[in-house]
């Protein structure tokens, strides 16, 4: 596409107020990334407990981002006064772009995407931030499938600067240039991926995860396969750590999703990956994973 037609992307798709749908680890660090960026952004969530958990999880961020220098009282004020939050998604119809963060389930996201398209203002661009579950079923449950894509962020959403864009044969070119733009916007790296389980990232990176918890499984000491994997392949966490981050519930969902598209029998989550969900030892948020918190 020539310049001329990423100007005329930008006017028709002129961003200045986000939507985000969920409170969770993901919502709550993509709201602070477009906060962060200047933008007014409202989130929504099921209740106020959980949406003051947003606030409260953005405020611990921007006072470690004063105590390291990085950020000042007065940007702490300017970013929360940006936030409103919601408990009903009627709250989304004058948005300029929605980014949903939800239960990672399909039939979850396709209500969702149903109530979207009722509510949201013609032209509103709408993003999921999915992990492996197909756009397109969710752009199929809108009457404006060119509106629709995904924008897959990584956690933690503040720091990770990879955003996988995500495109369908239906989604405009103007939404996906837009939605590019607006990435390098708030400072992340955006790169064209097609709608395919795990898209780029996560397609290599779980069948990896996965094997490492066959290799416990096996007997190895997850602290020493940590340890190994950091000292080798110089990569920031261990596979145990990581999964602790990002979730063990979330990892099960997206190992599952992968193993029912790619049918590999290598891709069946491993057994004490379904062990450690069943028994709340969701990771970093629940206060114990594979490893423990204080
Ligand atoms: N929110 C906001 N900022 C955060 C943060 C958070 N949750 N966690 C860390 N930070 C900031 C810190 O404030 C610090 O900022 P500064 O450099 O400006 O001072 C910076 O990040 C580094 O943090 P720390 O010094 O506290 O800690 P580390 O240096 O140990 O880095 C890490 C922490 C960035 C999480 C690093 O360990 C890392 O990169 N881990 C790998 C994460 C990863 O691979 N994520 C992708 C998972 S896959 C995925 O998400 C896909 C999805 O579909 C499941």
């Amino acid at each position: 596409a020539g310049s001329g037609e990423t100007s005329e992307a930008a006017l028709r798709h002129d961003v200045r107020t986000v939507g985000v749908v969920g409170t969770g680890t993901m919502a709550s660090g993509i709201v602070e990334v477009f906060a962060r960026a200047g933008y007014d952004v409202v989130y929504v969530g099921r209740s106020q407990d959980k949406l003051d958990g947003v606030v409260a999880t953005i405020t611990t961020s921007l006072d470690k981002a004063i105590s390291r220098g990085k950020a000042t009282e007065d940007d702490k004020v300017a970013v929360l006064g940006r936030l409103t939050g919601a408990a009903s998604r009627e709250a989304l119809a004058d948005v300029d772009i929605v980014v949903e963060a939800i239960a990672e389930d399909l039939a979850v996201k396709l209500e969702l995407f149903g109530d979207l398209d009722r509510i949201c203002k013609p032209g509103a661009i709408l993003a999921t931030t999915t992990s492996s579950l197909p756009i397109s079923e969710c752009a199929k449950a809108t009457s404006r499938p060119e509106d629709v894509l995904g924008m897959h962020f990584f956690n933690p959403a503040p720091v990770m600067k990879l955003v996988e864009v995500v495109t369908t044969d239906l989604t405009s070119e103007a939404v996906d240039e837009t939605v590019k733009a607006l990435c390098a916007n708030v400072g992340k790296v955006a790169v064209s991926c097609g709608d395919r389980a795990g898209f780029i990232v996560n397609a290599l990176l779980f069948p990896y995860l996965n094997d490492a918890v066959k290799l416990a499984e096996a007997g190895a000491e997850l602290t020493v396969v940590d340890a190994a994997v950091k000292e080798h392949l110089q990569l920031p966490m261990g596979p145990f750590e990581l999964l602790d981050v990002v979730g063990n519930d979330v990892s099960l969902a997206i190992q599952r999703e992968l193993h029912r598209e790619f049918g590999h029998e290598g891709f069946a989550p491993a057994a004490r990956l379904e062990q450690v969900v069943a028994d709340g030892r969701l990771g970093r948020k629940s206060g114990k994973g594979f490893h423990h918190y204080s």
